[in-house]
Formats: structure tokens, C-alpha cells, sequence
């Protein structure tokens, strides 16, 4: 099939929706976006950040990726960060993984799936640094559920220890970076306390001398 009508006809009434609603929806919001949300979550299709909160779009700048991982060296999540910390001053960074995370789970059954592996050798290293605690679980599922969670504190944590964020800051802006997991079995999102909200919460070893 070359052309998806079916989703081009979804998106007409969709539009129409919207502008039923607000007539000038879509005008205002192509002269300007100002969200106060960057969302780093999992690419997922059961996971979609903007309807998981009910935004429309304009609040949340959103990037996903496979288990929502924040590498050191990936210029991707970098440039989309640093857009949204440095240009669009965000207020919050959430970082949201979910339970029964596929990626999460390829990487603790040790499965190969190509490429991917690759990416999924960083969710070997979370598994590694709580490995007492994760071989202590019997469960399977429940093991998995805890590595989703001890990943998304990771990759907070990992946020947080970007020059980018902590030179945000430094200079006195407002940003709070959270975690959270969200199930897919019931649609409901929790917060892991895993929030940080300046340079003093982070470890001494990752803190930026700006
Ligand atoms: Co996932």
C-alpha cells in the first residue's frame, strides 16, 4: 500500500476536533511552542506521553528512545536536552519508563536481536550495579519491574550529570528532573521520589566545576 488513507482521514477528523473546540488551536500554535515539559520515555507504542497526562500538543517536548536510556555520548538525547533546558527553558525533565519494558527485559534475558544489543548493553550495566538486589528476586516479573524502576532513577540520575543541566542550575533557572514509571495494565502513572532539583543532590564524582 502506497498511501495510508486510513491515517490521513484520522488526522482530518482529528483536526477538525480540535478546531471545533478551538477555533484558533492550531494558529497559536504555530507561531510559537513553549512547553513546560521535556518527557525522555520509552519509544514504545503503548507508552505515549502526550496522551498518558492528557496534553494537547504544545506542552510536552518529547524525546523516546528504546527504554528510555540517557547515554553520555548521545548527541540525539543530548541536542534534544539541551534544546529544551538552554532554548525553550523547560521546567521539569520526567524521565518515564514503564513495566514490562521489552527492552529492558531483552536485555536481562540476555536475548540478541541485532543492533540493539548494543543499546541494551546500558541496561546490563543498571542490572550490574544492583545486581545483589535484582538476584535476591525469585520472581521473574517482579525482577523486571525493579530493574525498569532502577533504571529510570539511572537515567535521572544521568540527566542530572549532564553539563547541560547543571549549567541550567548554576545560573539560577528553574528545572526539576523526575522519575516515573507508568503500567501499562492500568494506565497509571507513579512517581518514583527520584526527583532532583539542583547540583548539591547529585554525586560529588559527576558534579560540573562551571
Ligand atoms: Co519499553
Amino acid at each position: 500500500m502506497r498511501i495510508l488513507k486510513n491515517l490521513f482521514d484520522s488526522n482530518r477528523s482529528w483536526a477538525e476536533r480540535i478546531k471545533e473546540s478551538d477555533p484558533e488551536f492550531f494558529v497559536k500554535l504555530s507561531r510559537q511552542q513553549n512547553p513546560e515539559y521535556l518527557w525522555i520515555g520509552c519509544s514504545d507504542s503503548r507508552v505515549p506521553s502526550n496522551q498518558i497526562v492528557d496534553l494537547l500538543p504544545g506542552e510536552i517536548f518529547v524525546h523516546r528512545n528504546i527504554a528510555n536510556v540517557v547515554i553520555h555520548t548521545d548527541l540525539n538525547c543530548l541536542s534534544v536536552i539541551q534544546y529544551a533546558v538552554d532554548v525553550l527553558k523547560v521546567k521539569h525533565i520526567i524521565v518515564c519508563g514503564h513495566y514490562g519494558c521489552g527492552g529492558i527485559k531483552a536485555a536481562m534475558e540476555k536475548k540478541t536481536f541485532g543492533l540493539i544489543d548494543t543499546w541494551l548493553r546500558h541496561i546490563m550495566d543498571v542490572y550490574r550495579h544492583h545486581q545483589e538486589r535484582l538476584d535476591a528476586i525469585a520472581d521473574e516479573t517482579e525482577r523486571l519491574n525493579l530493574l525498569c524502576e532502577l533504571n529510570v532513577i539511572e537515567q535521572v540520575a544521568n540527566v542530572c550529570h549532564t553539563p547541560i543541566v547543571q549549567k541550567a542550575w548554576e545560573s539560577g533557572q528553574e528545572l526539576t528532573v523526575h522519575g516515573w514509571i507508568y503500567s501499562i495494565e492500568d494506565g497509571i502513572l507513579k512517581d518514583l521520589n527520584a526527583c532532583v532539583t539542583s547540583a548539591d543532590e547529585i554525586s560529588e564524582t559527576y558534579r560540573v566545576k562551571l
